[in-house]
């Protein structure tokens, strides 16, 4: 009982149909073990009609409850009801993803004149922090509540060398739920020798519910004029490519399949869209990244970030395999908006740094908030 004031039945906190039911505020209930590590799972609810279910295994999101505009709740992320779920296979449903989101080409880099080697997870290529990234362990965790928020403050340290990094990272990563439907999202991180660092949240998202189909009819409008195109290895080219006249183009709302079996070099690289978009305006300023509609619902996310990119994923690998809280998650039955440092940059000279180095202070923060259509 880490919290004895805060604990209460999770049970309490949600009716059958994920209408959130209890008053505002985190309650946390145990969850299992990792490894003889006991694990919490921790609800965070607003009294506005959002609740949000964490796990401080892997930072994992687990359940978001989002109201349409009658008040009507549903579970909006892809995941599983379950700890053993996560720990048998997961496709990173709604993880922390460290210490690198997404690639690196040739899984390994160059830093000051020293050679790193990562795990090749992915093919020949590094993905995601490596076999046992930030997703796979269990971090600290401390619930708060501060005026119009609450939330949940996750903390670890990664030791030097680990998964093929250098230098010991002390990260803080702090989920809140505000008053209003805002779940934001702050990163800290220092660390003592320089290495790279690019956090991110990779839940994936269907604004109609987890497992009501897949999301090809929801419209995407993302604040991008430029992509970085891949390889077939998903590795950028290192170019940025205008958005302009490609299926790529979501500067005006557009339905998410309008194009994605288009005949395109891009998108059979990707299986559909699993590309990096080069976010407008500048660098570190909060700004408005993308927003999505799903007009069947009229459930409405818009996400917020000081991040230079977005890594647009469509789910292209999901093929129904994969079940979940009764409902199984077939090819394209999410989407995620993660928000992040362009993949690769330490191999990229010309992209934005995200080398991390001692006495300087990693700070990053995304704001996916909810809505709905009258
Ligand atoms: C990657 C996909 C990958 C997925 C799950 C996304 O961030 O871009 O290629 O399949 O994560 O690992």
């Amino acid at each position: 009982m880490l919290f004895p004031l805060l604990m209460a039945s999770c049970a309490d906190s949600a009716d059958e149909t994920g209408a959130e039911a209890s008053a505002p505020g985190v309650q946390v209930a145990p969850f299992g073990e990792v490894d003889g590590v006991p694990v919490e799972l921790f609800t965070m609810t607003n009294g506005r009609g959002m609740e949000i279910r964490l796990t401080n295994y892997g930072g994992v999101v687990t359940h978001l409850f989002a109201p349409d505009a009658e008040g009507r709740a549903a579970d909006v992320a892809l995941g599983y009801d379950t700890l053993a779920e996560y720990l048998e296979s997961s496709p990173y449903f709604g993880s922390l993803v460290g210490r690198y989101g997404n690639r690196i080409g040739g899984a390994s880099f160059s830093l000051d004149g020293e050679t790193f080697a990562l795990a090749a997870n992915n093919g020949p290529n590094h993905l995601h922090g490596g076999e046992r990234g930030f997703d796979k362990v269990v971090w600290e965790a401390e619930p708060f509540e501060e005026a119009g928020r609450r939330g949940v403050r996750l903390a670890y340290v990664s030791p030097d060398g680990e998964e093929g990094y250098p230098g010991t990272l002390d990260v803080e990563v702090t989920y809140a739920l505000t008053d209003e439907n805002a779940f934001e999202i702050d990163y800290r991180a220092t660390t003592d020798k320089a290495t790279p660092v690019n956090l991110t949240q990779h839940t994936y998202f269907n604004l109609a519910g987890a497992g009501s189909g897949d999301i090809l009819g929801h419209e995407l409008t993302l604040h991008a004029d430029r992509f970085t195109p891949v390889d077939e290895g998903l590795i950028p080219t290192g170019a940025l490519q205008p958005v302009a006249g490609t299926p790529f183009d979501f500067t005006e709302p557009t339905a998410i399949g309008a194009r994605i079996d288009a005949d395109d070099t891009q998108i059979a690289h990707g299986g559909g869209y699993d590309h990096n978009f080069a976010l407008n305006g500048a660098a570190g300023m909060l700004k408005h990244a993308a927003r999505v509609t799903d007009p069947l619902s009229g459930r409405v996310l818009d996400v917020h970030t000081t991040e230079p990119g977005v890594q647009f994923y469509t789910g292209n690998f999901l093929d129904g395999s994969l079940s979940g809280k009764g409902v199984s998650y077939g090819k394209r039955s999410g989407f995620c908006l993660e928000t992040q440092h362009f993949p690769d940059s330490p191999n990229q000279e010309a992209f934005p740094s995200t080398i991390l180095r001692p006495g300087e202070t990693y700070a990053s923060r995304t704001i996916y908030s909810f809505d709905a259509l009258p």
